[in-house]
């Protein structure tokens, strides 16, 4: 479903694009895909979220740049981790929120890729909320974060606390529910310590979903 979702997108790229090339399983598809494309003469030039994504890319022999470079981008292809019927999301499963959300912010378009499991009545029912933190103060950060009722949790690797690319903490927040996402994601990056949260408001153009019946696309 992953697959059917991600290779969809990529029918979307053009010759010639800056393409934000988002962090993920889903994403790893589409990367593969592209990879194929530009075997076969597709000029493109990719801006990785993620170390682990630059790594992939690189192997695929996909030409990155920077934002520094090429500020216009023409397309991000990202996954996500919760879809609200207004297309609002939770990222940052795969920790890589904040350049993701920079990376979506300064693109054209945004298309999201995921499988069926993922479209939600509301956001933080299945799926913890991530904040990157730095680590300074961390802990008192994680006491601010409590004060909107949830459960916060350092989220650690193999027993030590999980770095993200940019060298800071995730502390995941586990709500009931987000009634007001909107609301959140201005009061969470309120908090100072706070990097920057995985809600994605009105960031998202398209969201391709793949299920077993087949592919589905949501438009904003
Ligand atoms: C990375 O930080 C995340 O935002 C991913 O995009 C999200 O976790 C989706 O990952 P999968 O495609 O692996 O489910």
């Amino acid at each position: 479903m992953k697959k059917l979702a991600a290779e969809k997108a990529v029918e979307y790229v053009e010759n010639g694009m800056t393409l934000g090339l988002g962090t993920g399983s889903t994403v790893e598809y589409a990367l593969k895909k592209l990879g194929e494309m530009v075997k076969n003469g597709l000029d493109i030039k990719g801006i990785p979220t993620s170390m682990r994504t630059r790594k992939i890319a690189k192997e695929e022999n996909i030409s990155l740049t920077t934002m520094e470079e090429n500020p216009e981008i023409d397309l991000t292809i990202d996954g996500a981790d919760e879809v609200d019927s207004e297309l609002n999301l939770i990222k940052g499963g795969g920790g890589a929120l904040t350049r993701e959300k920079i990376v979506a912010y300064h693109s054209k378009r945004e298309i999201i890729v995921i499988d069926e499991t993922k479209v939600v009545k509301a956001l933080g029912i299945d799926f913890p909320l991530p904040v990157e933190v730095v680590k300074y103060g961390w802990s008192s950060t994680k006491n601010k974060l409590e004060e909107f009722g949830c459960n916060v949790k350092l989220r650690k690797i193999m027993g030590d606390p999980y770095i993200t690319d940019n060298s800071n903490y995730i502390l995941d927040c586990e709500f009931v529910r987000i009634d007001d996402p909107e609301q959140l994601e201005v009061d969470i990056n309120n908090i100072p310590g706070v990097v920057e949260n995985g809600l994605f408001i009105g960031l998202t153009d398209d969201v391709i979903v793949g299920s077993k019946q087949g592919i589905k696309t949501l438009t904003r």
